[in-house]
């Protein structure tokens, strides 16, 4: 385990940083992909304190520009990728349109880490080959239950709602997740993702709409969990040999759940894939 690399996005706070220094603190080589320099070398030092070994790459992560350079950066630094971890996202209370276009939520949360896995599937089909096998783990939620609004997935002309745009954006990535997975499965690269469940971080003070600003404090109050506990399932998923050849799951808790039927929709998940492609042309 202790030559392990693993990539992980969003590790300068919350979830991402409990799980980047629990990896690191299990020996793995921990590459961090921020957008804010100060915070993601806090991060690196704590790791290197406690004996670790850890790499910032700056991005921010909703330009397809920046993802795509990070990529690029990253297949300069690491001479192996046995993990990816996509774990940044966010909620956006307000519709916000990214430079390129695109509505943040969507940006963030899937355009992002299916840019970025694109640009680093050859590193880990090679790592695959030399060493047996890689890992990738996309962070979603239990709130992907929002149908795909294939007409509109920007918000160009529907009205924008944050907590609809961010269960989309959760649908997307989970659907992603099963149809790379069953891409993957011959070149030994599995790809599974997890709900973490409700956890104490700054995303769940965000601004949200009716009902989730109902739900969430309720939810929080009774079950959840910090960011050190909830990140052992994804540390799990990363580098424990129980895991090993578990794919294409979504899981919680280090068990496997059935996601909404809808992201299970082989024939939808074919075409998010294809539609995916066409509008990362220019980044591709
Ligand atoms: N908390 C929960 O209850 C919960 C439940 C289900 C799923 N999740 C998912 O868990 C993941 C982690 O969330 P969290 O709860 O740990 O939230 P968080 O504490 O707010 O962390 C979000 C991370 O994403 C990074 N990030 C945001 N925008 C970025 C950008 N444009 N470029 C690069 N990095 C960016 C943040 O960086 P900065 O430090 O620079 O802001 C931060 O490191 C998310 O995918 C979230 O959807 C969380």
């Amino acid at each position: 385990m202790e030559d392990k690399t693993v990539v992980i996005t969003g590790a300068t706070s919350g979830l991402g940083r409990a799980t980047a220094l629990q990896l690191a603190q299990k020996g793995a080589s921990v590459v961090i992909i921020a957008r804010n320099n100060t915070k993601a070398n806090e991060v690196i030092t704590e790791i290197k304190r406690e004996g670790g070994n850890g790499q910032v790459v700056i991005s921010d992560l909703s330009s397809m520009k920046d993802t795509k350079e990070a990529a690029d950066s990253i297949t300069k630094v690491v001479d192996r990728l046995d993990v990816l971890i996509n774990n940044a996202g966010a909620h956006f209370p307000k519709y916000r349109e990214t430079p390129e276009g695109f509505e943040s939520t969507l940006a963030l949360n899937y355009l992002s880490p299916f840019l970025l896995t694109h640009h680093l599937i050859e590193p880990m089909k090679q790592t695959a080959s030399d060493y047996g096998e890689a890992r990738v783990i996309n962070i979603t939620s239990i709130m992907h239950k929002s149908p795909i609004n294939w007409n509109d997935l920007n918000y160009k002309n529907t009205t924008y709602h944050s907590n609809t745009a961010y269960y989309q954006s959760k649908h997307l990535l989970t659907s992603f997740t099963y149809y790379l997975s069953r891409k993957l499965k011959e070149r030994d690269i599995a790809v599974n993702c997890i709900h973490p469940g409700l956890v104490k971080t700054a995303l769940i003070h965000s601004d949200y709409a009716f009902p989730m600003n109902l739900i969430v404090p309720i939810v929080d109050f009774f079950i959840g969990e910090s960011p050190d506990q909830a990140a052992e399932t994804p540390v799990w998923l990363a580098l424990s040999n129980e895991a090993k050849g578990m794919n294409g799951e979504y899981i919680h808790h280090r068990k496997i759940k059935k996601s909404w039927a809808p992201t299970r929709d082989e024939r939808a998940q074919f075409k998010l894939y294809n539609f995916t492609l066409r509008l990362l042309d220019k980044w591709l």
